[in-house]
C-alpha cells in the first residue's frame, strides 16, 4: 500500500482479492485516451496558473504522447499495483519523465473530476465516431431499400391478424422512423453529456482558482458544471444514455420480432442472408434466424445494465463514492450491445432477401372490407352503417364458403343493400386499397415517398 499513489497514510497491506475487487482498470482502460487529453489540457491549465514552468509543461506532454503510443499499439505494461486507467497513466508518466515534474500534474485534481472528465469525453467520441453514423448508415439502408421495392405489397396486421394491405416500405419507413428518432433522441442527450466537470477537484472546487473554462474548451466541451459536488457525483447523463440504448433496443427487439415472424416457413415473406443466419447442431433442414433472435434477446440485457445501475446510484449519498465506479460496466457493455446491434441490423436488412410473390399471396379479399365501406360513404352513407353493411357481407361470403367478398354476385349484395352498384367490384384492388391511402403518413406509394424524403433530411441533420 506504501506504494499506492494514496498510499503515505497507509501502514498495513491491501488484501490481494480487494485489490481485485477494487480495481477498474480491467474495464477502464478503454478511456485512456480521453484520461491522457484530460491531463494535457489540465497541466495547461496549472502552466497558465505558474505551478508549472514551460520546460515542466513541454516534457509532461512529450511524456503523455509516448504513453497514448505504447497504449496505442498495445505496448502498454500494466504494473499489478494499478488500479484503474488514471492511476496507471500518472505512474508511467512518472517512469517516462520522472517523479519530479510527473508528481505536479494532479496538483488540485481528485481522480473524481477526473474520472467523470475521462468518461464524458469517452461517451462523447464513442458517440461522434460510431454510434451517429452507425445510425444513419442503417436509416440510409433502409429507405435505400425501400425506395427500390416500392412496388411490394404486403399484409399489415394489428393483433397480428391480417388487417390491410400495405406496402412493404411502408413497413421499412416504420422503423426507419422510430430510428430516426433515436437518432435525434441522441444528439438531444449530448448536450448534456458535453459539459465540464474538470476543476471542481475533489468535491469542494479548485484551490488555485484554475480556468474551468479554459479547460472545458481545451477539451472540447460545450459548457462547465456550474457546482463542483455535481461535477464530481452526477451520473445523470449515464442514466440517460442506457435509457436511451433501453428503448433504441425497444425498437430493435420489435423490429427483429417481425422480421422472424416474416421469416418461418408460415410466413414466407423475407429470407435471410447466410450470413445472418446459422444451422442446427442435429436437424440438418434449419436455417435459423440467429441474428434477429439476439437482436431481440439482447435488449433484455441493455434494460439490465440501465436497471442495475439505477439500484446503485439511488441511495448513495452526496458527491464521490465509490459505488460510481459501477458505472463504467454497465455502461460500456450497453454501448458495446447497441453498437453491434445496430451494425447487425444493418447487415440483416441489407442482405435479406424479399419474397414478393408469398407476400403478395399472403393479401385476402377480407382485408378489403373497409375499402367496401369506404365504398358506401361515397355514395353518402354514414360510416357506422357501412361498416355494419360490409360486415355483413364479410358474413355471407363466409356461410357460402366463398373464397372471398369479390366472390358475392351483384343481386346478393343488393339484396343485402340496395346502394350497392356494379362499379363496387371496383372495390376488389389491392393496389388502389393502397394508393387511396395517400394522406400524409399513409401507405400510398407518393406519402411513403415523401416519408423517405423526410427521414433522409432528418438524419443528415447534425
Ligand atoms: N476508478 C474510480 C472510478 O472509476 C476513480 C475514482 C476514484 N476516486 C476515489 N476517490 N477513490 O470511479
Amino acid at each position: 500500500n506504501t506504494q499506492k499513489l494514496w498510499g503515505g497514510r497507509f501502514t498495513g497491506e491491501t488484501d490481494p482479492l480487494m485489490h481485485l475487487y477494487n480495481a477498474s482498470l480491467p474495464y477502464d482502460y478503454k478511456m485512456y485516451k480521453a484520461d491522457l487529453e484530460g491531463t494535457k489540457v489540465y497541466t495547461s491549465g496549472l502552466q497558465k496558473l505558474g505551478l508549472l514552468t514551460e520546460d515542466e509543461l513541454k516534457k509532461i506532454h512529450s511524456g503523455l504522447e509516448e504513453i497514448k503510443k505504447e497504449w496505442d499499439e498495445d505496448k502498454f505494461v500494466r504494473h499489478p499495483n494499478d488500479e484503474d486507467i488514471h492511476t496507471a497513466n500518472e505512474r508511467r508518466l512518472g517512469e517516462i519523465i520522472g517523479r519530479n515534474i510527473a508528481g505536479k500534474v494532479h496538483t488540485g485534481r481528485s481522480r473524481n473530476d477526473q474520472c467523470v472528465t475521462d468518461l464524458r469525453i469517452y461517451c462523447r467520441d464513442l458517440l461522434n465516431d460510431k454510434l451517429f453514423p452507425d445510425l444513419q448508415a442503417l436509416v440510409d439502408v433502409m429507405i435505400k431499400r425501400g425506395k427500390e421495392e416500392i412496388d411490394v405489397l404486403m399484409p399489415g396486421y394489428t393483433h397480428l391478424q391480417r388487417a390491410q394491405p400495405i406496402r412493404w416500405s411502408h413497413w421499412l419507413s416504420s422503423y426507419a422512423t422510430y430510428f430516426t428518432e433515436d437518432f435525434k433522441r441522441l444528439r438531444q442527450i449530448m448536450d448534456r453529456i458535453n459539459q465540464s466537470p474538470l476543476g471542481a477537484g475533489a468535491l469542494a472546487g479548485h484551490p488555485y482558482g484554475i480556468d474551468r473554462e479554459f479547460l472545458a474548451a481545451g477539451l472540447g466541451f460545450d459548457g462547465v458544471i456550474g457546482n463542483s459536488l455535481v461535477a464530481v457525483s452526477d451520473r445523470d447523463f449515464i442514466v440517460e444514455l442506457m435509457f436511451w440504448g433501453t428503448l433504441f433496443m425497444n425498437h430493435i427487439s420489435r423490429f427483429a420480432e417481425d422480421l422472424i415472424i416474416y421469416s418461418t416457413a408460415e410466413f414466407g415473406f423475407i429470407k435471410l442472408n447466410d450470413a445472418y443466419s446459422t444451422g442446427s447442431s442435429l436437424m440438418p433442414q434449419k436455417k435459423n434466424a440467429d441474428s434477429l433472435e439476439l437482436l431481440r434477446g439482447k435488449s433484455g440485457r441493455v434494460f439490465g445494465d440501465l436497471a442495475g445501475f439505477l439500484m446503485s446510484l439511488k441511495g448513495i449519498p452526496s458527491t464521490y463514492d465509490k459505488d460510481m465506479q459501477e458505472d463504467k460496466e454497465a455502461l460500456f457493455d450497453c454501448l458495446v450491445t447497441v453498437e453491434h446491434s445496430i451494425l447487425i441490423a444493418t447487415g440483416v436488412i441489407s442482405t435479406l432477401f424479399v419474397q414478393k410473390e408469398n407476400m403478395e399471396n399472403a393479401l385476402t379479399m377480407d382485408m378489403l372490407a373497409t375499402d367496401l365501406a369506404d365504398y358506401l360513404v361515397r355514395k353518402g352513407v354514414p360510416f357506422r352503417e357501412t361498416h355494419h353493411i360490409s360486415g355483413e357481407c364479410v358474413a355471407l361470403a363466409e356461410n357460402l364458403k366463398l373464397s372471398g367478398i369479390d366472390k358475392l354476385t351483384l343481386e346478393q349484395y343488393q339484396k343485402i343493400d340496395s346502394r350497392f352498384g356494379p362499379d363496387l367490384f371496383e372495390t376488389f384492388n389491392f393496389e388502389q386499397s393502397v394508393e387511396r391511402r395517400d394522406a400524409t403518413g399513409g401507405t400510398a406509394k407518393s406519402a411513403v415517398l415523401k416519408q423517405f424524403e423526410n427521414l433522409a433530411s432528418q438524419i443528415h441533420t447534425i
